[in-house]
């Protein structure tokens, strides 16, 4: 959705960029389009409050106070996963614009940062000077505490010598969620609010996390369309190989594996990626377990006798490509949000709940896959943030199969092999994204591939990449489509991240080369995301209705594909990240438009293939259709 937008911030930014090189501006003499820009940026999608405090002049607080403190309430080391209470004490006149952030690695540079102001530029926010060096995990105003501007909780400092109060202070607390990430962590108390902040006082001793090397955020990959082979993939702060067990006493060692910021692209000046929002990501571990059945349940647990051990995790194979059924829920653009309602890089409102239906649909026993298609983390340069994704997942990425496609935020930036230039993967260009979600893909940068389970054949490619006639993914999505036998899977599912047909705009040039190469392989559905929220089309082709659905005895729209006509196509972005509203006009093919956070859960069997878009809030199926097809003429006999 936001394509357009980022790439005229990214070419404005350049501009700039170069105009500041020529010209290096005084912070108090700023052009005024750089003055502005703040609000020039304020709708584009990579920018947060965040970015932009981390280009502004980091100021000397006046008059620091001696009773100033901020302390820990539990000093203790912290386990994986902990909320930690903060507490900031003699605060002579407590005010809105106090703040509170988290810092890690704990000596990471906070104080101006002058020499980096060209580096902040080219994420799309042109204003004045870089202040931090490093950017905050996470952050809260101390005003979240309701006690706090009211000074409810005083101290007395002073007494007189009548044995009144002469300096009373106020104090007040607030309260993070925090995750193993490894690195030591700090807190650091700020007044100036966001956008003129200077540090007040900071904790004494650094937090350390009691094991580092813990093995942790667990998730299961398909390898082949056997349901036989599972990949499992960890992170960890330890190098050394570690091991999962499965099964009745099998075992099998990890292939281990990490990136570095020299591997984050970069331009003229460095990404976030690669400067300010690097963080180490320690070990990712990878281990295939084999010799599995299909649809069946096993458990297992990762580590190793020094690093320790996860839980014992209950794991379901999905169905084997071929079989007669499968359930899945899919999606694009979820993201994640804090736990905390701190403020953090980049937050997407909806994935908490989009999660929390999923894990109940999981426990249910209505989910064999997962299918996220495009734009998972929204880390966008920002590396901690793929933890606290990774974290928010782990209950259902543990559990069934997590499978991914690559989308714009993983992947896009100048100069760097993505189709589209924009700056949106914040310097990450995929690197993250491989490493911590191994697909069955050709090679290295190369994030297309098809798997099958049950009665799917899914055609995964990546809009990121070139997909023009010429190009090797075009090959291979040809000879993919091509080749699937329909009397083994008899539905074809094409998915990857952006539309092609969005009532709020798409690509052109990806719908007139892509398009008929649908149209000839009968694919029966297409699924994006990108645009963030659910439509669905007629079945539909060059723009145009081939066929309308019709109501089956219960309402609900139903397409015969056994008489074929084109493929129907629906976006699913509504998984997390802000909605999009639709305009109250639409084309005629567009049948369903609905802007509500959810997921859609899909349910194959042979002859039917049924989708419902599950309101993730409420529970309530928002829109459901069916495509059917009578196997007869397909089953050979
Ligand atoms: C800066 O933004 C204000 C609106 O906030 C606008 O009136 C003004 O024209 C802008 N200046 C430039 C140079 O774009
Ligand atoms: C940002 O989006 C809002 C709402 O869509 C719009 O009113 C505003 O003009 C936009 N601002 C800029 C700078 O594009
Ligand atoms: C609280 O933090 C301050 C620094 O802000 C430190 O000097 C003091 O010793 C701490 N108090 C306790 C009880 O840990
Ligand atoms: C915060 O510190 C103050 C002063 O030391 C103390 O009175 C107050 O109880 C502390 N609050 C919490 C939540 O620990
Ligand atoms: C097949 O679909 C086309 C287009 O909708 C329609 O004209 C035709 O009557 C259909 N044939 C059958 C046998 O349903
Ligand atoms: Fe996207």
């Amino acid at each position: 959705m936001d394509q357009r937008l980022t790439h005229h911030a990214y070419k404005l930014s350049f501009i700039l960029l170069i105009f500041f090189l020529a010209f290096p501006p005084s912070s108090s003499q700023l052009h005024p389009l750089v003055a502005n820009s703040t609000f020039l940026h304020l709708n584009y999608t990579a920018i947060s409050d965040f970015r932009v405090l981390n280009r502004r002049t980091l100021l000397q607080c006046p008059d620091p106070n001696p009773y100033l403190q901020i302390n820990v309430t539990n000093n203790a080391d912290l386990s994986d996963e902990e909320f930690v209470t903060v507490n900031v004490s003699g605060v002579l006149l407590p005010s809105e614009s106090d703040w509170v952030a988290m810092i890690s690695p704990s000596n990471s540079d906070v104080t101006t940062c002058p020499g980096s102001e060209a580096y902040y530029l080219q994420t799309g926010d042109t204003s004045a000077l870089p202040l931090l060096c490093h950017y905050p995990v996470k952050a809260k105003y101390m005003s979240s505490d309701p006690d706090y501007l009211s000074c409810k909780k005083q101290e007395c400092q002073k007494y007189g010598n009548d044995g009144s109060c002469e300096v009373t202070t106020c104090s007040g607390s607030v309260t993070f969620h925090v995750v193993n990430i490894r690195t030591d962590i700090e807190f650091v108390f700020f007044t100036g609010g966001f956008t003129t902040p200077c540090i007040l006082t900071r904790t004494d001793a650094p937090l350390k996390f009691s094991n580092p090397n813990s093995p942790l955020y667990g998730h299961i990959s398909s390898m082949d369309s056997t349901g036989t082979s599972m990949r499992l993939t960890w992170v960890s702060g330890d190098k050394e190989p570690q091991q999962v067990k499965y099964g009745d006493g099998k075992s099998q060692a990890s292939e281990v594996t990490t990136f570095s910021s020299d591997d984050m692209c970069s331009s003229i000046v460095p990404s976030p990626a690669k400067d300010f929002g690097w963080h180490d990501p320690g070990y990712i571990h990878t281990a295939v377990m084999t010799g599995l059945q299909p649809s069946s349940t096993f458990y297992y647990k990762y580590g190793s006798d020094s690093v320790g051990w996860s839980d014992q995790i209950e794991f379901r194979t999905p169905p084997a490509g071929g079989s007669d059924e499968l359930k899945f829920l899919v999606f694009g653009d979820m993201g994640k949000a804090p736990l905390d309602s701190s403020a953090e890089h980049y937050i997407q409102p909806g994935s908490i709940s989009v999660v929390k239906g999923m894990v109940e649909e999981v426990a249910n026993g209505n989910v064999d896959s997962i299918f996220h298609i495009g734009d998972i983390s929204y880390a966008t340069g920002f590396l901690v943030e793929w933890e606290f994704f990774l974290h928010l997942i782990s209950p259902v990425a543990s559990q069934v199969t997590y499978m991914t496609a690559i989308g714009n935020h993983e992947r896009d930036y100048v100069d760097s092999g993505s189709w589209y230039s924009g700056p949106d993967s914040g310097g990450e260009c995929g690197v993250p994204y491989e490493t911590y979600f191994p697909m069955p893909t050709p090679a290295k940068d190369k994030p297309w591939y098809s798997i099958e389970q049950g009665s799917v054949h899914f055609t995964v490619i990546s809009t990121e990449h070139d997909w023009t006639e010429q190009s090797e993914q075009y090959q291979w999505m040809k000879t993919d489509m091509a080749s699937v036998d329909r009397s083994k899977t008899p539905w074809l599912i094409f998915t990857g991240h952006r539309p092609m047909y969005s009532t709020l705009g798409a690509d052109d040039k990806f719908l007139k080369i892509v398009e008929p190469l649908l149209l000839n392989n009968k694919v029966d559905l297409v699924l994006f995301g990108h645009v963030h929220n659910y439509e669905r089309t007629c079945s539909v082709y060059n723009s145009e209705c081939l066929a309308m659905p019709t109501k089956d005895e219960n309402g609900i729209d139903t397409y015969d594909n056994s008489n074929y006509t084109a493929p129907v196509q629906a976006i699913v972005g509504m998984a997390g990240f802000s909605l999009d509203k639709f305009p109250d006009d639409a084309a005629s093919w567009s049948l369903s438009r609905i802007s509500k956070f959810g997921y859609v859960r899909a349910h194959a069997t042979r002859d039917e293939l049924k989708l419902e878009f599950v309101n993730s809030d409420t529970k309530e199926i928002e829109d459901s259709f069916r495509i059917t097809k009578k196997q007869s003429s397909l089953r050979a006999r």
